[in-house]
């Protein structure tokens, strides 16, 4: 080794490095790569037909189509309608007074929407249109002509005729570009209301939240049901609760105990953001529930989405390499959330007979109890986030247990400020659902 060896070595390690580095800056401003697919049929912006759309891209409509048909169930999820009241009855008492005590049926896939929402039996000649917000491709068609406050202030009953797609191409995609996004007014008005601009947002994460136009906490605002988010105060359970004791929200009086109660929808998209560990990864909802699959030569993103256990091969295994092992993870995770989620019931149900008795004892304090409702409804509405949540505590499973925990706590100190406030010792009973025979069933 000389000098010379030393000094021709180290320019040629300096010339590496910088087409290196030209190579990495040009490919950084390369556009993005656009897909080798030249549009056959031209699709019309919110098409409501996701036929014409399946016209241009055939494996995205077939693999929709397959929703149609699912009918596996795992332990706690699955794709039949299975009747969350028959396996479950303490929630038939606790949605007592409420349509959901009438039926509550599990969900199933994106192509049943229109004929499950037509066919549930808590629809009146009261319901609004607004129920058909998150069930049909007509959607965002019928909100651009006549604007969702006018969409939501018709009854379901006169919507009916115009709404004749399940959720669809339009629900997600923009027609032309592709992209996804935003279908939802009420979403956009929700992230608008946090001072967050979707269309600032990457790739990623409007793969997770194109889900947000429907799975997700909503009330139907005023006399005109005008859909809303209640993310005003943020997306986590206390902000959500704080928004609904400002605005002094209720879906419902519980007979008897006079509690003014919320009913929670299906929070996945709150429940999975709050920092659960896939989220702080990086992980999309698309990523589990719309895994990669191959057709021949064709690789696309499945569009028969449903219980990410059915196929956890495609949906967990591009990430991790020991796939049995996370599937036996999710099984104890949600063996763990549902026998805690019980427990919630049971000391919800204690809590309810106790205000009942309270409620109807003349000699009792008036304050006590309306802090007594209080707790009631607060600890209702969390055990309700988690049980109306689809994954059985999956999403997030340390922030749904601690739900669960302070549920149970304020749960309890309403049975025991419905004592204090009638100075009734046998209000604090408790293994009040397990004393009853015969079990609740279904209000017909
Ligand atoms: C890390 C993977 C993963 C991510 C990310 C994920 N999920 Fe899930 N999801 C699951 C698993 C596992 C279940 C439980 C399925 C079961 O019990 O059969 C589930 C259940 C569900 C269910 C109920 C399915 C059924 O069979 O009834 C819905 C709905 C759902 N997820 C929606 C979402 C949405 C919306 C997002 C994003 C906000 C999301 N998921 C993110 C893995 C995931
Ligand atoms: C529930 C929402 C949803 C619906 C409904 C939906 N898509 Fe998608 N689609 C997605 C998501 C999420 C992706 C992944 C996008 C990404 O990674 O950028 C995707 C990707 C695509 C892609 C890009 C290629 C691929 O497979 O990744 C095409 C093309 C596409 N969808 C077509 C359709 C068509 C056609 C329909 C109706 C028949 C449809 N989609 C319905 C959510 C949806
Ligand atoms: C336009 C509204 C809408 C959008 C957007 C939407 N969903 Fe759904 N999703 C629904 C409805 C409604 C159901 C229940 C349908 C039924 O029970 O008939 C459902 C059901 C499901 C199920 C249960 C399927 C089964 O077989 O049990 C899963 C899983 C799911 N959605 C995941 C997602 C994911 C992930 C996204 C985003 C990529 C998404 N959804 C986007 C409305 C939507
Ligand atoms: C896109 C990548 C990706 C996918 C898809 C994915 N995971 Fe994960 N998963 C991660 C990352 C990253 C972590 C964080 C810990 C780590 O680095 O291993 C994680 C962690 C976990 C953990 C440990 C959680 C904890 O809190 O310690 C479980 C259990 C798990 N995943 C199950 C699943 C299951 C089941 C599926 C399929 C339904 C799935 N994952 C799909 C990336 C993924």
């Amino acid at each position: 080794m000389n000098k010379y060896t030393n000094l021709i070595l180290g320019g040629i390690i300096i010339v590496l490095a910088a087409i290196l580095a030209g190579t990495l800056i040009f490919l950084k401003n390369q556009p993005p790569q656009q897909r080798a697919i030249a549009p056959i049929e031209q699709i019309a912006d919110m098409e409501p037909d996701s036929a014409k759309w399946g016209i241009n891209f055939p494996n995205q409509w077939n693999t929709l189509q397959q929703t149609a048909n699912n009918k596996t169930d795992t332990t706690y999820g699955g794709s039949s309608k299975f009747s969350q009241l028959e396996r479950d009855p303490r929630q038939v008492i606790l949605f007592t007074g409420y349509p959901f005590s009438k039926e509550y049926n599990d969900d199933r896939g994106h192509m049943n929407a229109v004929t499950d929402v037509n066919a549930i039996k808590r629809i009146n000649e009261k319901s609004p249109a607004t129920c058909y917000s998150c069930k049909s491709s007509n959607n965002p068609a019928l909100w651009k002509q006549m604007g969702m406050e006018a969409y939501d202030a018709t009854l379901f009953s006169d919507m009916k005729g115009n709404i004749q797609n399940s959720i669809g191409c339009a629900n997600c995609h923009e027609a032309g570009s592709m992209r996804l996004i935003v279908t939802n007014p009420a979403l956009k008005e929700a992230l608008e209301a946090q001072g967050k601009d979707w269309t600032t947002f990457t790739r990623q994460e409007m793969r997770t939240v194109v889900c947000a136009n429907c799975h997700v906490e909503y009330y139907f605002k005023g006399d005109h049901k005008y859909l809303t988010f209640p993310w005003a105060n943020g997306t986590r359970i206390e902000n959500i609760l704080s928004y609904y004791k400002e605005n002094g929200f209720k879906d419902w009086e519980y007979p008897d105990t006079k509690t003014p109660m919320l009913k929670a929808q299906h929070p996945e998209y709150e429940m999975f953001t709050a920092d659960s560990t896939h989220y702080k990864a990086g992980v999309s909802c698309a990523d589990c529930h719309m895994p990669y699959v191959r057709e021949g030569a064709a690789k696309f993103s499945t569009h028969d989405v449903h219980s990410p256990l059915l196929n956890p091969e495609a949906a967990c295994g591009q990430c991790h390499t020991d796939v049995k092992y996370v599937v036996g993870r999710v099984n104890e995770i949600q063996n763990q959330v549902y026998n805690t989620k019980i427990a919630t019931e049971d000391a919800l149900v204690d809590a309810i007979a106790a205000l009942k008795t309270a409620a109807a004892d003349p000699k009792a304090d008036p304050t006590l109890l309306d802090e007594a409702r209080n707790l009631h409804r607060e600890a209702q509405f969390m055990w309700d986030f988690v049980s109306a949540e689809n994954s059985m505590g999956f999403h997030n499973p340390e922030y749904i247990l601690k739900i669960l925990a302070d549920s149970t706590n304020k749960a309890r100190q309403a049975q025991m400020k419905a004592a204090q406030a009638t100075g009734d010792m046998n209000l604090l009973i408790t293994g009040v659902y397990d004393s009853l025979d015969p079990k609740p069933t279904p209000f017909k």
